[in-house]
């Protein structure tokens, strides 16, 4: 008997939601949109539904570690979803290929995902740092950790240069055409909502 993706996802949550980081950025609210948007883009692009649930569901399961120990959070995320996985009835021959997208998920890597669902999980963990949800989370990355949110000089990594060193970018490193698509009014209402951010620390607007 094969396990049901409602399963799946159910079986995953009881697993992975206590590793996940209380860090609003990175908890496991982002891995079920991500999930979410994953199942999204899959219904368009192809690959295989199954392995994306668990990739989404687990890709991010590491970064309390980073946090706490410094280790990089897609390996750990890899460790900890090789335990998990197996033990819970996942399909075997599927393993790897959940393993592999989330090793590539990591923006900072820069490398280009090859399967179709590592590119899939890839834009929409992309996709989830743009547009309002992409707003909040950056705030509240930044208020966490005290980064200023903008700064007089413009030179101090606050969270407004975020916004141009990081996130304005993402719609050119999309993968897919599903993705690239949804990310037009995600990247066009962050735009928006800068230039009236800084017309108000002007007190302009
Ligand atoms: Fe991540
Ligand atoms: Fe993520």
């Amino acid at each position: 008997m094969s396990i049901s993706i409602d399963n799946l996802i159910e079986t995953i949550r009881k697993e992975a939601e206590k590793h996940y980081s209380d860090d609003p950025s990175h908890d496991w609210l982002h891995a079920e949109r991500v999930c979410r948007m994953c199942m999204r883009i899959c219904e368009k692009e192809g690959g295989d539904p199954k392995v994306l649930v668990a990739a989404a569901l687990l890709h991010d399961v590491g970064v309390r570690y980073e946090l706490e120990q410094g280790v990089d959070h897609s390996e750990k995320s890899v460790e900890i979803a090789e335990e998990i996985l197996p033990r819970i009835g996942f399909p075997k021959d599927k393993i790897s290929m959940v393993l592999e997208a989330i090793s590539m998920h990591r923006f900072r890597k820069g490398v280009r995902a090859v399967s179709i669902e590592s590119r899939i999980l890839q834009d929409a963990d992309r996709l989830d740092a743009m547009g309002a949800i992409g707003v909040a989370r950056t705030f509240s990355h930044g208020g966490r950790r005290g980064i200023p949110m903008y700064s007089s000089s413009r030179d101090t990594g606050s969270t407004v240069d975020h916004f141009y060193e990081k996130l304005l970018k993402l719609k050119n490193s999309l993968n897919t055409e599903t993705a690239r698509r949804i990310a037009e009014e995600r990247h066009a209402f962050m735009e928006m909502f800068l230039s009236r951010f800084l017309k108000e620390i002007e007190g302009e607007a």
